[in-house]
């Protein structure tokens, strides 16, 4: 097969096509032939040895994947709840999605829903899975609720965007260019600030003189505090990554003297030890996708050979929702 490998850490130049075995499967996986895979922030920190797992080289990068499954192991299993050989299938791992084929336990695979196109079913996990169990469950957000989203152009932002309408939210967009508040607004932020133009502080306490509710931030930096600081008494940050590269240090003063409450989200940790809430969000997911009230923003599709392309959009924090590889014609 052909796979796009890393032989050493680096940007996201050092990854190289090359052909090499297909992985070995053991008797409870499934081997999926992949159709799209999903580029994620993730992915470039992974490569670049930065990321809060480290993976040995070489590997494969790539987390988020949809295909189809070509075989099964002996002991996976007939009960329906069960793959078999021909099911459309969307699956999560650490690395190794970036190849023709991946092959996985067969119970961390999940069935595509009729009617839902497998590169759109790709898109939906990483993306829209964080953003959904920070909002729902983390910041627990309500209907009529004031929301602010950073980098609300990107993969997890514009995902935030549009699960924080759903969630019945007004929402707030930051974010660095018109393109991106442009796709804000069609995922349904109705306020939207371009921190590039404009002192963020100012422009979101002029937008919401009373304060917001939430802060949903992936991307730290500079843009945190002004965003904490434009809470409400008793308003909460959720804190979900750093694109930006700088993990921000808030005076904890700001905390005590609104009543705020910081929080935080990462995934593994919410799947070990949220298990049921995550279980019950998956399902109302689904549903949103199945219904078409949350469908992801793809804004660019990149061929297999393009592979550094696609990550150095996402590296650069120029994707605008969703950068998807194409290995459906492989
Ligand atoms: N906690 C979790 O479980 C979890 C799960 C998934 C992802 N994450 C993390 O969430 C963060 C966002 O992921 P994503 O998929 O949304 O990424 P993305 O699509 O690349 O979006 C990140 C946004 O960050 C902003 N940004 C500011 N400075 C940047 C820089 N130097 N480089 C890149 N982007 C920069 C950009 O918005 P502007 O142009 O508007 O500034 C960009 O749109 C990442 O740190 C990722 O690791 C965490």
């Amino acid at each position: 097969m052909r796979a796009a490998v890393c032989s050493e850490y680096g940007p996201p130049e050092v990854a190289h096509i090359q052909v090499m075995p297909a992985p070995a499967m053991s008797p409870t996986q499934a081997r999926v032939r992949v159709s799209a895979a999903s580029v994620n922030f993730p992915d470039v920190l992974i490569m670049a040895n930065e990321y809060q797992m480290q993976v040995p080289t070489p590997f494969i990068p790539g987390s988020e994947f949809s295909g189809v499954v070509v075989e099964t192991g002996d002991d996976v299993g007939t009960a329906a709840s069960t793959v078999k050989v021909g099911d459309r299938v969307v699956g999560t791992v650490l690395c190794g999605a970036f190849a023709q084929e991946v092959t996985v336990e067969a119970e961390m695979l999940t069935p595509i829903p009729d009617g839902v196109d497998l590169s759109i079913a790709a898109a939906f996990g990483v993306a829209h899975r964080t953003s959904y169990h920070a909002l729902r469950s983390v910041a627990r957000v309500q209907p009529g609720e004031e929301l602010i989203v950073l980098g609300a152009g990107g993969g997890v932002g514009l995902a935030a965007v549009q699960l924080g309408s759903v969630l019945g939210a007004s929402v707030t967009a930051v974010a660095s260019s018109p393109a991106k508040l442009d796709a804000a607004a069609a995922r349904g932020a109705t306020k939207f600030v371009n921190y590039r133009e404009v002192d963020l502080r100012s422009a979101l306490k002029e937008l919401l003189p009373g304060g917001a509710d939430v802060v949903l931030d992936p991307v730290g930096g500079d843009l945190a505090e002004p965003a904490l600081r434009c809470l409400r008494w008793g308003g909460r940050f959720v804190t979900v990554g750093y694109a930006s590269g700088t993990i921000p240090r808030i005076p904890l003063n700001l905390v005590l003297l609104k009543g705020i409450q910081v929080l935080g989200f990462q995934f593994l940790n919410f799947a070990v030890n949220a298990a049921d809430e995550m279980q019950r969000n998956e399902a109302e997911l689904l549903d949103l996708l199945v219904s078409g009230r949350a469908v992801p923003h793809i804004g660019a599709t990149f061929a297999f050979e393009d592979v550094v392309a696609a990550l150095r959009m996402v590296a650069d924090g120029r994707a605008i929702g969703k950068v998807m590889l194409d290995l459906g014609s492989q």
